[in-house]
């Protein structure tokens, strides 16, 4: 009973139904039910900017504008949404097949001046691609939650770019064969019928803190090379108990590497993209102002930013109070991973934690890199490395032990050899 009272007021909360034709003393030839969170990421060229803006479907003034009942022998119709007064729209057209399989495809457009005040005003639109749902006479049902992300079609002169994290939960959409103006029965998406049967799935889904991959990462111009194996330690809220967890996932082998190799700056950037849509970058800064680092003799730079910036996606967290978050994590002003004077690189093998803020951390472990280099080069040469002192502790763990073995094993064979010489005494014997 509860979980029922529960589940109206969900429904009365986020839920809303949209019919066509509008006036509702006509009979629906077109119903939808949706729950729709949209994130809309605005993301500066050069990565080190982005802006979150969070829209919840039901919260905004919807109107439906489409003209048409599926006619006889039609095999597309659409449904369009204009949300929020003409700043956004939301188009789906609706195909069968040979089949009679329904299929949905999507165009989610917006104007970005009215979501992010950034004097954009040209329209971004963002295509959802086709699924299929179920036969076309009747409904189709998806209560469960899917949080997926796109990126919108990027316009020209445009300072950002855009993406959308769209979740959507308690879907349902029919547009044929409507009797009484209410939904028929219909099929459930694989989400819905997975869920009772095979739930342990999305534990082994969500990788475990396991020994990461060791990545290589360098920019054209291989100014900065970087060897290490990252993982993230980020903390998130659950909804169905209401408590904070902590996911650890190691950072897989990386895409789309970009950077800079200003040799003239006295900061060089690397970032990179991961599981889609994450984005870590790292930049590394020369001290004082000596520019040409690389060049100068007396060269010396150290680490001195990190961020990430990642969305709360159900794969990786499990039942997030908040899916399809974009969050972003960082630590600025950082001094290190020093490299001085003739040091070519810097190398830490021990694990190095590095606190990103909020309780979210990065695990850095066989690391080496070097930047401000100007050299071509592609490996980080033997010349002066600078190792982490870490290691040196564990280094001399060894020496240590064997020391303290070989000691224990003098005083042994010292106590045997006066027991011997005693024993010796008493016999009359006489020895070394
Ligand atoms: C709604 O439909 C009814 C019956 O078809 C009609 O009388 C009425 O004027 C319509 N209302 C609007 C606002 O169009
Ligand atoms: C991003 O970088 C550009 C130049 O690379 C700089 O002008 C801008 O201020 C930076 N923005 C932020 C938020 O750091
Ligand atoms: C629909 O197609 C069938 C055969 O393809 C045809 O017999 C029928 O007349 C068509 N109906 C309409 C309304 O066009
Ligand atoms: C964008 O539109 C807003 C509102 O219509 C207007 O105030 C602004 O000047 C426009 N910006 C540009 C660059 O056209
Ligand atoms: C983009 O900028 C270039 C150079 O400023 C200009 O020639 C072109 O017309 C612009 N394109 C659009 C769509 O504004
Ligand atoms: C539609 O409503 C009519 C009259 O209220 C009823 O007789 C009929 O069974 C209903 N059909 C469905 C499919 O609910
Ligand atoms: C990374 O680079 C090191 C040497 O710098 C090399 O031994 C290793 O195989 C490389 N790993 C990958 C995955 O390319
Ligand atoms: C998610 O929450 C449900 C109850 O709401 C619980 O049964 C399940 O174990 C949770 N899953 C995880 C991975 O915590
Ligand atoms: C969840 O926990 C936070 C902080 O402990 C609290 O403010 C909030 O009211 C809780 N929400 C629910 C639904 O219990
Ligand atoms: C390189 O950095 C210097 C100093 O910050 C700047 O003046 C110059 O424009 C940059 N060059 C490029 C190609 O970005
Ligand atoms: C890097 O950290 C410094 C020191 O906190 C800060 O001033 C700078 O804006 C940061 N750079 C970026 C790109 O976030
Ligand atoms: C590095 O490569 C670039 C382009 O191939 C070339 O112009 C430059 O002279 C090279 N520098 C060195 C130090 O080899």
């Amino acid at each position: 009973m509860k979980i029922l009272i529960f589940c109206l007021a969900v429904a009365l909360v986020h839920g809303a139904e949209y019919r066509f034709p509008t006036n509702e003393s006509e009979p629906a030839c077109k119903l939808m039910k949706i729950t729709a969170v949209m994130e809309l990421m605005q993301t500066s060229q050069d990565q080190n900017d982005t802006k979150t803006v969070t829209v919840k479907l039901a919260e905004l003034p919807v109107k439906v504008e489409d003209g048409a009942c599926l006619e006889p022998n039609q095999t597309s119709t659409n449904l369009d949404l204009n949300i929020k007064d003409g700043a956004a729209a939301w188009g789906f057209l609706f195909t069968i097949d040979a089949k009679k399989n329904l299929f949905m495809a999507s165009t989610f457009s917006f104007t970005p001046n009215d979501f992010f005040s950034n004097d954009e005003n040209e329209t971004v639109s963002v295509n959802i691609p086709s699924e299929q749902l179920s036969e076309y006479t009747k409904s189709y049902i998806c209560d469960a939650a899917i949080t997926s992300m796109f990126n919108a079609t990027p316009v020209e002169n445009s300072t950002y770019f855009y993406s959308l994290s769209l979740t959507v939960s308690d879907f349902q959409v029919q547009i044929d064969g409507i009797e009484n103006s209410t939904f028929s029965e219909g099929d459930h998406c694989q989400e819905d019928t997975k869920t009772t049967t095979a739930m342990p799935v999305t534990t082994t889904e969500n990788p475990g803190p396991g020994k990461p991959p060791v990545n290589n990462f360098t920019i054209p111009g291989n100014c900065i090379l970087i060897k290490s194996a990252l993982a993230v330690e980020l903390p998130y809220q659950t909804a169905s108990q209401n408590t904070s967890k902590t996911i650890n996932v190691p950072v897989v082998p990386a895409k789309d590497v970009k950077g800079n190799c200003n040799l003239t700056s006295n900061s060089q950037m690397l970032s990179f993209k991961f599981f889609d849509t994450w984005v870590m970058s790292f930049i590394f800064t020369a001290d004082g102002d000596s520019l040409q680092a690389s060049v100068d003799d007396s060269r010396a730079y150290h680490l001195s930013n990190v961020s990430l910036v990642y969305t709360e996606d159900p794969k990786h967290f499990p039942n997030t109070s908040n899916p399809g978050a974009a969050k972003t994590v960082s630590a600025n002003g950082l001094d290190q991973f020093k490299v001085e004077g003739d040091q070519s690189s810097f190398k830490c093998n021990s694990e190095t934690d590095l606190d990103l803020g909020n309780g979210a951390k990065l695990d850095i472990s066989n690391f080496q890199y070097r930047a401000f280099a100007n050299d071509n080069s592609t490996d980080f040469g033997s010349s002066g490395v600078n190792e982490c002192s870490a290691d040196s502790d564990s280094n001399s763990v060894v020496p240590i032990a064997v020391g303290a073995a070989l000691a224990g094993l003098v005083v042994i064979v010292l106590i045997a050899y006066l027991i011997g010489r005693r024993r010796s005494k008493r016999t009359g014997y006489e020895s070394v």
